[in-house]
């Protein structure tokens, strides 16, 4: 693309800006700035102008989910299904490690962020620990996929090299880079990163099978024998991946997807919960719930809408080739977006100043025919760092992680 191509593509979308620096520019520095500007995806900005909420489905319960009782009463069974599959390798774990973290605010990869106390322990050591007791239960190396982002995907490696993979065998880990989206100003204008490099982040979480497929990497998973995919978040630092039990629950469900979900603590807590939208698995957030809704029983006498997501899904590879051509929906979120101001200096914001563009791994379910959904003990299983302080914190992690015996 040459300067004059650039130059109308960018008008069509009132974003001549991106160019204001280019006669300042070294040959280089504008060969790589065109070469940005013919990369980057410019369609996703038509989203701002039409910003209207999707309107929803009808929200029905999900129903069918497995409880604690159920699960202790069919234990035995759903482990030995579980550890069989884990066994002939036909689980991988999909660590989704793409993210900014803009929440917690530390450079780098949030999995290199240190939550020990006394001693280092690193959130990615977290993961792989977890990780670690069902390879040691199964007697099994569980394919790691690790997912990254062109902002981290370096470090990440290089942590992990440092580490020696914190014990984990590196035969069985691979890596791969999501894909990028423009982030722009509250007015729908693209930020300058610098005077060659237009601002990019992560596309979301959503993206990441398409990802896997384009890489090579889900050949390399289905070559191994993988048939399901344990997704999960980074930064949950008491999840435990591979779960035999969700395997074998998920398993005899028969349906293509399984969701770890905590019981509501009160009918109004404000989480996002199951729930079925126009006959396929949703969920429904907690602003949307009429009262009614909130207090409607189902025929067992509980609340019909009581479980919410902990980002821990186990997909059947075969289904999600099934709709890896489908466009799913886009987001836009507000974030903290680090630019290069009128001076040319680098600023990095304290508050939200502009929008991404994200695709969320919930969109996927969607697309779904049906989910079982798998209770867990919230305080066993979910304690995510979104924050330094407060709610889902490094300090309410550490505190939940002591309640677990882990020493910090
Ligand atoms: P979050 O929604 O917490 O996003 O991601 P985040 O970007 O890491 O954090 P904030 O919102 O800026 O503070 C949930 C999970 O999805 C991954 C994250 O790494 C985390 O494991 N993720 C998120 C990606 O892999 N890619 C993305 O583009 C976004």
């Amino acid at each position: 693309m040459n300067y004059q191509e650039a130059k109308e593509l960018l008008s069509a979308k009132g974003q001549e800006h991106l160019l204001q620096y280019y006669d300042e520019l070294t040959d280089a520095q504008k060969k790589n700035l065109l070469a940005q500007i013919e990369a980057v995806d410019l369609s996703v900005l038509d989203l701002l102008k039409d910003r209207e909420d999707q309107k929803r489905g009808e929200i029905t319960p999900l129903g069918g989910t497995v409880t604690l009782d159920q699960i202790a009463e069919k234990k035995d069974s759903f482990y030995a299904d579980g550890i069989a599959a884990i066994k002939a390798y036909k689980v991988g774990a999909v660590l989704l490690a793409g993210g900014q973290g803009t929440r917690l605010g530390a450079d780098g990869p949030k999995g290199v962020y240190n939550i020990g106390i006394t001693k280092d322990v690193y959130i990615f050591e977290m993961v792989i620990r977890n990780l670690m007791q069902v390879v040691k239960a199964a007697d099994t190396w569980v394919p790691l996929f690790i997912m990254t982002s062109d902002k981290n995907d370096k470090e990440t490696r290089a942590f992990f090299e440092e580490k020696d993979f914190f014990g984990y065998n590196r035969e069985y880990v691979r890596f791969f880079i999501q894909d990028m989206a423009p982030s722009t100003d509250y007015n729908g204008k693209i930020y300058m990163e610098g005077k060659d490099r237009i601002s990019m982040s992560p596309n979301g979480n959503g993206g990441w099978f398409s990802s896997m497929a384009r890489s090579g990497v889900l050949a390399d998973a289905k070559k191994m024998g993988v048939e399901w995919l344990n997704v999960f978040a980074v930064d949950n630092v008491l999840q435990k991946m591979a779960d035999p039990c969700f395997v074998g629950a998920t398993l005899q469900s028969g349906y293509p997807v399984g969701a770890k979900v905590v019981r509501k603590a009160a009918p109004d807590e404000k989480v996002g919960v199951m729930c079925k939208e126009d006959g396929r698995p949703s969920i429904v957030e907690y602003y949307e719930l009429t009262e009614q809704m909130m207090y409607e029983k189902n025929a067992d006498g509980e609340p019909a809408y009581n479980f919410g997501v902990i980002l821990n899904y186990l997909f059947r590879v075969r289904d999600l080739e099934e709709i890896l051509s489908k466009k799913m929906p886009l987001h836009i979120v507000e974030k903290k977006i680090p630019y290069m101001n009128e001076a040319g200096e680098t600023v990095k914001p304290e508050k939200p100043n502009g929008y991404k563009f994200e695709t969320l791994v919930l969109d996927m379910i969607k697309m779904l025919d049906d989910c079982v959904a798998y209770e867990v003990v919230r305080n066993q299983e979910f304690a995510p760092i979104k924050n330094k302080t407060g709610i889902d914190s490094v300090e309410s992690a550490r505190a939940l992680l002591k309640e677990n015996g882990v020493e910090l």
